[in-house]
């Protein structure tokens, strides 16, 4: 136990391990929900696993140890200030001597800024750009801050222009001061112009040092407006810098740090947060909860409670003397604020980040205003960087997902419903035959309405008797977010609409099921709505073939809207088909000429490939991506077939016996890959190397050079002996 350690902190954190030098300043994305990413950074002093809050600590006033910060509140990297240290005598000195490490006893990752905030608070600093780097670099800081200029909201767009471009100016010298030890901060000024920060991101971005370029952007200048709950200007802000920064690099808001604030600005893209908050609402006596702030002088009990609060009831708190009720309310805010970023993560992994976003935008007016208005830019999206993040937003979505949809009010603008339902106008297309073999033009669309899923059970019979009926018939389900064809009714989101039973019985309007039918390229069809009586069987005679051409059209179509290739090629894929089902009748394998080719997934009703199914769409769609960097000249399809990632030749052996494809051994991908899609993985020449789902997008893997690109499933070089 160390002495500056409170009593009840045992030392039981180990150290944590240095990185290897070449891995220093590197971003790993280890998995994605939209624009959300669960990372790491590899430093000096261990991983800074992210999303993450970097908590302040004055060097002069500790309301909690930083080293109880370390071993209690798992707390993996802190952020201090540099020039605070240097303007002082005796912490500078004792820095210099004993490293900042020393001086702030702990262990992890120390962050240091470099006095602009000071400079927009108090006005000038006395400070050098070049001598605060050097200082940084001199007390064994890991991650510093380059002296850059702090755009205020309220200044002329000359001002800030001219804030861009001295930051951008003093970028390189600082990099190169700092050497090949300090990795540092590259802020992101412009005010409130979108191009202005879209310029700074290109700026502060493209800028490499002797050693690296930056290794992380913070968007700065924002401080004012989280002040004034401005939050609809800093979303919008933040997508404008997106826009531009490598994705390569982590996003810190600088000055960020209501829990509050975390789901949405995780959902856009945020990586890093810090904030004084946790000790400044303890200071006011007020405290952290994800969905806003309580004061202690208005509550008898505890409506969020924390393993600090636990202790006391909030009487007992108000009567203790003020130094200690500090520590006890900062203890709890920092406890609630890990837990907000630990749920977040979490619902990064299960895929659920946007309904959280969604679910905090109702603790705030302001945030409410803020979100809907994000919502709006991803519906209509304009060219400029606001429009550039949005639609890369939604395309880089997976669009199905396992587990409950919730059905409020927003559901139809979650990023990756906005992307089934583009991918389904987009790609889906009239079947090219009907079960009976005949090729005529449909001569009905059906609408089942009324009937909840899992439809194969629930209408199974209504759609027989209406096949047998006229087999040119399109059938669709009405579901409360839009029609769907029947082939895909097994696909979640729209299998699993969690909502009260009423949910089924709300029939969309003429208007509507018109705007769909138009969506679907059916409008010109005449249709007609039933709604299937529950107790009605299966005539049984003669229905395996409509069985069958029903599986089929499910694989083609699937095929097709998910994975973007062509239905004339899926038919020739599924020409031969057969399959093995469950015993609740759901296809498990698709054989074709007794080759499985396909495993469907059962859990969201997508599509996963077998090595024989790569080879065999690899044959009939063979090519290779473009490399990264050259333009893409020819005409966009709407069925560009099954996305492709081409390797470098050196990673050929060890990707086609069936380890995974590490990014920067990726010389070019398909810029409508969909991380979660499965993805074929080819040689320059097009050759088939591997299968296997992508962790992040085709624009990542052209920037990251470290971590896992495709999760390989099986190699297609396997050397058969072995
Ligand atoms: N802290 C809060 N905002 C800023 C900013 O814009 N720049 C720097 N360096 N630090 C900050």
């Amino acid at each position: 136990m160390t002495d500056s350690c409170p009593s009840h902190v045992v030392n039981t954190r180990p150290n944590p391990k240095p990185c290897r030098p070449q891995d220093r300043g590197k971003f790993e994305i280890l998995q994605k929900d939209g624009m959300a990413r669960i990372g790491r950074l590899h430093t000096n002093h261990g991983m800074l696993n992210t999303p993450m809050l970097l908590p302040v600590v004055n060097p002069n006033i500790r309301t909690i140890e930083p080293r109880e910060m370390w071993e209690k509140y798992r707390v993996d990297g802190l952020i201090t200030n540099s020039y605070v240290i240097w303007k002082h005598d005796d912490l500078s000195k004792s820095a210099l001597e004993n490293g900042v490490h020393e001086l702030i006893d702990f262990p992890g990752i120390i962050v240091t800024d470099s006095g602009t905030f000071q400079s927009y608070v108090y006005g000038d600093v006395e400070v050098g750009v070049e001598e605060i780097v050097k200082f940084q670099r001199d007390i064994g800081v890991d991650i510093g801050t380059m002296l850059d200029v702090f755009g205020r909201p309220e200044m002329s767009r000359e001002e800030i222009e001219s804030a861009v471009e001295i930051t951008a100016e003093r970028a390189p010298n600082s990099l190169d001061v700092a050497g090949d030890e300090l990795l540092l901060n590259g802020p992101i000024q412009g005010g409130l112009h979108d191009d202005l920060r879209a310029l700074a991101g290109e700026l502060m971005g493209q800028v490499n040092g002797t050693n690296r370029g930056f290794t992380i952007h913070p968007i700065g200048g924002i401080v004012p407006l989280m002040e004034n709950q401005k939050y609809k200007d800093l979303f919008r802000i933040l997508l404008s810098a997106k826009s531009t920064i490598p994705p390569d690099r982590p996003i810190h808001l600088f000055g960020c740090g209501h829990p509050l604030l975390f789901p949405m600005s995780i959902a856009l893209g945020v990586d890093i947060f810090d904030s004084a908050a946790y000790a400044l609402f303890a200071r006011g006596n007020r405290l952290l909860t994800p969905t806003g702030t309580i004061r202690l002088d208005e509550i008898t009990e505890w409506p969020y409670n924390s393993s600090e609060l636990f202790k006391w009831t909030p009487e007992e708190v108000r009567s203790l003397d003020s130094k200690e009720r500090e520590k006890v309310l900062a203890r709890h805010n920092l406890e609630v604020t890990q837990s907000e970023l630990a749920r977040c993560r979490e619902a990064i992994r299960n895929g659920k980040i946007w309904q959280l976003a969604e679910e905090r935008s109702h603790s705030s007016a302001h945030l409410r205003e803020a979100f809907l208005w994000v919502l709006d830019q991803l519906e209509d999206s304009d060219d400029g960087p606001v429009g550039v993040s949005s639609l890369r937003m939604i395309s880089s979505t997976n669009p199905i997902r396992k587990g409950g949809e919730n059905l409020l009010d927003d559901i139809e603008d979650r990023p990756h419903i906005l992307h089934l339902k583009s991918l389904l106008a987009l790609r889906w297309r009239i079947p090219g035959s009907w079960w009976d073999n005949s090729t005529g033009d449909p001569k009905r669309v059906v609408i089942i309405e009324g009937s909840s899923p899992p439809w194969r059970e629930n209408s199974l019979h209504a759609v027989i008797s209406i096949l047998k009926e006229t087999p040119e018939s399109i059938i669709l389900i009405s579901t409360p977010i839009g029609l769907i064809p029947y082939s895909l009714e097994d696909v979640s989101p729209w299998s699993h609409i969690d909502g009260s039973d009423d949910i089924w019985d709300c029939p969309l309007d003429e208007e509507e099921i018109f705007d769909e039918l138009i969506e679907l390229g059916l409008s010109e069809i005449p249709f007609i709505r039933i709604t299937p009586d529950p107790h009605s069987q299966i005539e049984e005679s003669g229905i395996d073939v409509i069985f069958d051409w029903i599986d089929r059209c499910s694989i083609v179509d699937k095929l097709s809207v998910l994975n973007g290739l062509s239905p004339s090629l899926g038919c020739r894929l599924t020409s031969e088909m057969t399959t093995r089902k469950s015993k609740t009748k759901r296809m498990v394998n698709v054989y074709s000429n007794g080759l499985h080719i396909i495993s469907p997934r059962l859990k969201d009703g997508g599509i996963s490939l077998t090595l024989n199914g790569a080879k065999m769409i690899n044959q009939l769609s063979p090519g290779t991506p473009l490399n990264f960097g050259e333009d893409f000249t020819g005409q966009e399809l709407d069925h560009p077939g099954v996305a492709k990632v081409m390797i470098v030749d050196d990673a050929i052996p060890f990707v086609g016996e069936g380890r995974n494809v590490m990014q920067g051994y990726v010389l070019g991908a398909d810029p409508h890959l969909i991380p979660g899609q499965p993805c074929l993985v080819v040689d320059s020449n097009g050759r088939l190397v591997a299968h296997g789902i992508p962790i992040t997008s085709a624009r990542e893997m052209a920037f990251l050079t470290k971590g896992i690109a495709v999760r390989v499933r099986d190699g297609a070089l396997k050397n058969k002996n072995n």
